[in-house]
C-alpha cells in the first residue's frame, strides 16, 4: 500500500531544517504593496465593486486568515501525532525519530504563524479576527475516531503541497516574505504528507473492518465542521476588509462577497485537500467506492 518509510523521510527532513528566526523578523518584512495570496485561491477579482487596494487588502486579509487557519489545525495535529508516536517509543527507532520530528516541526510552525501574526498586524494596521480559540477546536477534533482524524490531517497535508505546488511557486507577483514563509512551510510538510500516509496505515490495520468503513463518515463530520467553521471565518474576513479599508458595502455587494468569498474558501481549505489524487488512492484503498463518493462531493466546495 505505501512506499514511503520513515528512514527515509527523516533523512530528508533533517536536510530540510530552518529556523523561524532565518526566515521572518530583522529586515524580512512583509511588503504590503503586494498581493499575499494566488488568486485561484484569494478569488478578490471577480468582485469588480472593489477599488484595486480594496482587493488587495481582502487578498491580505485572506492570507492573514489562510496562516491563522494552518496555526489552528497544527494545534490539533501535534498532540495527535504524538499520541500515536508515545505507544511505541520502545519500537522502530526511525519511526519515533521521524513522528518526534514531525511533532517539532509542527510546534515551530504554530509558533511561526503567532510571529508572524504580530507582524502582519503591525503592517496592516488592524485586527484581523480568525476562528479559534485553538485549544477548543483541537478538543472537538480530536473527540472523533483516530482514523478519521487521521484522514483529515492527511488531507491537510496533501492540500498544502497542492497549494504550493500549484499556484504558490510560480507566482511571481507575491510579496516574497509571504510566499517565503509559503516555501519553508511547504518544505517541512513534504515529509509530514509521507508520514501521515503511514500513521493512516498503522491506524488502519489496527481497525476492525466495520471502523475502517465508518472511517469516511467520519472524515465528512469533520469537513462538515470545520466547514462551519470556515463560514465564521468568511464573516470575519468581510469586517477586517471593512475596517482595514473604510469601505462599506451595499446589500448586493454583500451577496456577491459572500458568494465567491465562501467558495473561495472551501476551495482553499476543503475542495483542494479532498480532491487531492493521493488522498483519494488512500480513502479508495480503505473502503473501496470512497473516491467517487468524495469526487461527488468536490464540487460543492470548488
Ligand atoms: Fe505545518
Ligand atoms: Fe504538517
Amino acid at each position: 500500500m505505501i512506499r514511503y518509510s520513515y528512514q527515509a523521510t527523516l533523512a530528508t527532513a533533517q536536510k530540510v531544517t530552518w529556523r523561524i528566526e532565518d526566515i521572518i523578523g530583522g529586515d524580512k518584512r512583509l511588503d504590503f504593496s503586494k498581493p499575499f495570496m494566488p488568486e485561484s485561491l484569494a478569488r478578490v477579482e471577480p468582485l469588480d465593486f472593489l477599488r484595486a487596494d480594496e482587493k488587495r487588502a481582502l487578498n491580505q486579509i485572506r492570507g492573514a486568515a489562510y496562516l491563522g487557519i494552518f496555526g489552528l489545525v497544527e494545534e490539533f495535529i501535534l498532540p495527535f501525532v504524538l499520541d500515536h508516536a508515545r505507544p511505541q517509543l520502545q519500537g522502530d527507532d526511525y519511526r519515533v525519530r521521524a513522528l518526534l520530528q514531525f511533532a517539532s516541526e509542527e510546534a515551530k510552525h504554530i509558533h511561526l504563524f503567532k510571529r508572524f501574526r504580530e507582524e502582519f498586524e503591525q503592517g496592516f494596521g488592524h485586527d484581523c479576527a480568525v476562528i479559534g480559540p485553538p485549544e477548543a477546536i483541537a478538543q472537538a477534533v480530536l473527540a472523533h475516531d483516530p482514523l478519521a482524524v487521521a484522514l483529515t490531517i492527511l488531507h491537510i497535508e496533501w492540500m498544502t503541497q497542492r497549494h504550493y505546488l500549484d499556484s504558490v511557486k510560480d507566482d511571481q507577483s507575491l510579496d516574497t516574505q509571504f510566499k517565503s514563509l509559503l516555501k519553508h512551510h511547504w518544505m517541512e510538510e513534504a515529509q509530514h504528507a509521507k508520514l501521515d500516509t503511514l500513521m493512516v496505515q498503522a491506524i488502519s490495520e489496527a481497525c476492525s473492518p466495520t471502523e475502517r468503513e465508518q472511517a469516511i463518515d467520519g472524515y465528512l463530520e469533520l469537513g462538515g465542521m470545520i466547514d462551519a467553521g470556515l463560514m465564521q471565518q468568511v464573516k470575519f474576513d468581510l469586517e477586517s476588509l471593512k475596517r482595514g479599508t473604510g469601505r462599506t458595502l451595499t446589500a448586493e455587494e454583500t451577496d456577491r462577497y459572500f458568494a465567491v468569498q465562501q467558495q473561495a474558501t472551501r476551495w482553499t481549505f476543503i475542495g483542494s485537500g479532498m480532491s487531492h489524487k493521493n488522498f483519494l488512492g488512500i480513502a479508495e484503498l480503505l473502503k473501496p467506492g470512497s473516491a467517487m463518493r468524495l469526487e461527488g462531493i468536490v464540487p460543492m466546495f470548488s
